[in-house]
C-alpha cells in the first residue's frame, strides 16, 4: 500500500515509520511540511496518491493548548480539515488519531468507542473538533483514539519521571487521574493490522487495562531498578496546571478487538519498553 503519515517526526510517526517498512511510505512534519498550508497538503497528496493517510500531526502539548485555545482549534481542527479535504480528493482512507481527552472522565467505567464525547479542556476540545471534521468531510475514515503514549526518545510522562528520579529530585504524582498507558510500538502495530482490515469506524487502540499516573510511575521506577525512590501521592486538586485533565478515561477496545486487533496489557508493554530503551540507564546492581 501507499501510505502517507502526517506528523512523521513525532513519537507515533517514528514508530509507524519503523512498522510500515514493507509499504511505500511518505510523510511530513513541521518545520518542512505544515498542515496549515492547505495548498501544500493538497499538492503533496495529489503527487503521492496514497491509499491511506495516517494523520498523527497535532499540537499535543496540553498545557500549551490550555493557554492558547484558539491556536489549538486552528491547528488541530483546521489542520485536520486540510488533510481531510486533500484525502477525500485523492480518495484515500483517512486514519485520524484522536485522544482519550475527548471524554469528560466522569464515568465510573471505562469508555467505549461510541460513548458521548464531552471534552473538559482546550486540547480535548480541539481533538473533538478534529473528529467532527473527519466525520463530516470523509466518506470513509477510521478515527482511532489512544491514550498516555510512551515512546523511545519522546517527550512523555515516563521520561519525566525517570529523569527526575535519576536527578534525585522529589516526585509528586496524582492518584486520581486514571487512563490506559500505551506503547507506541504496540499502537503502530495495531494500526497496521487495523488498516489491513479496511473496516471504517471509530476505534480505541490502547494497551489493555488502566492505572493511575501514580501506579504508572511506580511501575516504571520498579522496572528501572529505582523502586526505593519515594513518590508522594497527591490529588489532581493539589497539582494546579493550565490544562485540567479528565480524571477517569480508561479506554476499552471493543470494535478493533472484534476484527482480531488486540493489544497486550500495559504492564507487559512497559516492561518490554524498559528493557529495550531504558535498561542502559538503570543503576548498577550487585
Ligand atoms: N502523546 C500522547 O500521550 C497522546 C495521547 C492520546 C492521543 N494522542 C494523539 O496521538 C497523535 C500522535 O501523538 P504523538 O505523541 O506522536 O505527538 P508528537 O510526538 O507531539 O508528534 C506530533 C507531530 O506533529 C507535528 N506537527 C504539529 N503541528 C504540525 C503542523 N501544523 N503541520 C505538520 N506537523 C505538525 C509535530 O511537529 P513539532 O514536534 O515540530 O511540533 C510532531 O512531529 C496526536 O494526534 C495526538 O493528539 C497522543
Amino acid at each position: 500500500m501507499r501510505i502517507f503519515v502526517t506528523g512523521l517526526s513525532g513519537q507515533l510517526g517514528q514508530a509507524l515509520k519503523a512498522r510500515l517498512r514493507d509499504h511505500t511510505l511518505a510523510g511530513g512534519s513541521l518545520p518542512d511540511w505544515d498542515m496549515m498550508d492547505a495548498a501544500l497538503v493538497r499538492e503533496t497528496l495529489r503527487a503521492f496518491r496514497p491509499d491511506v493517510v495516517i494523520h498523527t500531526a497535532a499540537l499535543t502539548a496540553v498545557d500549551y493548548c490550555a493557554r492558547h485555545p484558539e491556536e489549538a482549534i486552528r491547528v488541530n481542527g483546521v489542520g485536520t480539515y486540510n488533510v481531510a479535504l486533500a484525502c477525500r480528493e485523492v480518495e484515500a482512507l483517512l486514519v485520524a488519531i484522536s485522544s482519550n481527552e475527548v471524554f469528560d472522565g466522569q464515568l465510573d467505567r471505562p469508555y467505549y468507542e461510541y460513548d458521548r464525547r464531552n471534552p473538559v479542556n482546550p486540547y480535548g476540545y480541539s481533538k473533538y473538533v478534529a473528529e467532527q471534521v473527519v466525520e463530516r468531510i470523509m466518506p470513509r475514515y477510521m478515527i482511532v483514539r489512544t491514550a498516555w503514549l510512551f515512546a523511545p526518545g519522546g517527550r512523555n510522562f515516563i521520561h519525566k519521571i525517570l529523569a527526575r528520579a535519576r536527578a534525585g529530585e522529589p516526585l509528586r504524582v496524582v492518584t486520581d487521574e486514571v487512563s490506559s498507558p500505551t506503547y507506541v510500538v504496540d499502537l503502530a502495530d495495531a494500526l497496521a493490522r487495523l488498516i489491513e482490515t479496511g473496516r471504517p469506524g471509530v476505534y480505541h487502540l490502547v494497551n489493555e487495562g488502566a492505572c493511575s499516573r501514580y501506579e504508572f510511575a511506580r511501575e516504571a521506577l520498579r522496572l528501572a531498578g529505582l523502586e526505593e525512590v519515594p513518590i508522594e501521592p497527591i490529588r489532581l486538586a493539589d497539582f494546579p496546571r493550565p490544562s485540567t485533565p479528565p480524571p477517569h478515561t480508561p479506554l476499552v477496545n471493543i470494535f478493533a478487538s472484534a476484527a482480531g486487533v488486540d493489544l497486550r496489557p500495559w504492564r507487559e508493554a512497559l516492561a518490554e519498553y524498559m528493557v529495550r530503551h531504558e535498561r542502559g540507564l538503570a543503576p548498577e546492581r550487585d
